[in-house]
């Protein structure tokens, strides 16, 4: 099977409206010439509409960067799944590592929150990693599968059909420390084992993207692994020619 790479911007807390406009528009401009990947920005929230008017149409897809586990209600200071639709997004970001360990998400709320993405035919793309106490004692692997196993085991595996897994090592990100292409592929080969020990054929078909200090110097040699499907970019997202010039390293 072959698989569409995905490159997904990561903007964190970072723009202001001003700013943005150029950003959006020379990636949108960019894009248009790049048919052989998928791309998209992860904006914060406020920044979606803004996202939405200029990226509609082109190349590029836009979504959010967390979203609450449930529809509406009183929950003061949240976002939910229908609102995002609202605006146009595709896709969004769930367990990020800063959620995981700022805001104290569990494994379990990060697999509500997927399940409400995807009742509202939102793409979730589910962040898995380790720390580096963890990957120094040995438990990447049972990190990951953790991570990975409360989806499965709240939704099933068809849930992760269409969907976005992203492997960002917390020690890579925001770091400059880039998992090498051979650390990176060995836990991208362990996440789709596990997977198709449920199912193979979804298993084929994941998107898995690193995320982690990607650069446009090292993007190439990242997705030519065989495991590797795009990149969650964060800092280099925030400059339209680095991130184009990770996008046009995920071409196939
Ligand atoms: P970085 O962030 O590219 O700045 O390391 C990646 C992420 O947190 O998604």
């Amino acid at each position: 099977m072959m698989r569409r790479k995905l490159v997904a911007g990561n903007w964190k807390m970072f723009g202001s409206l001003a700013r943005n406009e150029g950003l959006l528009n020379a990636v949108a401009a960019g894009a248009a010439g790049m048919p052989g990947v998928d791309c998209a920005v992860c904006v914060p929230f406020p920044y979606l509409a803004q996202a939405q008017q200029l990226l509609r149409g082109s190349r590029v897809a836009w979504g959010a960067q967390d979203v609450h586990q449930l529809d509406k209600g009183a929950y003061t200071g949240e976002v939910a799944a229908p609102m995002l639709c609202d605006f146009g997004c595709r896709y969004v970001i769930v367990g990020h590592s800063e959620r995981r360990t700022l805001y104290g998400e569990t494994s379990q709320l990060v697999a509500e929150k997927f399940a409400a993405a995807r009742e509202s035919g939102l793409v979730p793309i589910l962040c898995v990693g380790e720390t580096l106490a963890q990957r120094e004692s040995g438990e990447t692997e049972t990190v990951a599968a953790e991570q990975l196993d409360a989806v499965i085991g709240l939704l099933g595996v068809q849930s992760l059909r269409d969907a976005v897994l992203a492997y960002e090592p917390v020690w890579a990100i925001g770091t400059g420390k880039t998992a090498s292409p051979e650390q990176a592929q060995a836990v991208h080969a362990f996440i789709r084992r596990r997977v198709a020990g449920h199912d193979g054929q979804v298993a084929r078909g994941l998107c898995i993207l690193y995320g982690g200090s990607v650069k446009a110097a090292n993007a190439a040699e990242l997705f030519a692994m065989p495991d590797i499907d795009g990149g969650l970019i964060g800092g280099a997202s925030l400059v339209a020619d680095d991130f184009l010039a990770i996008c046009n390293a995920g071409q196939n």
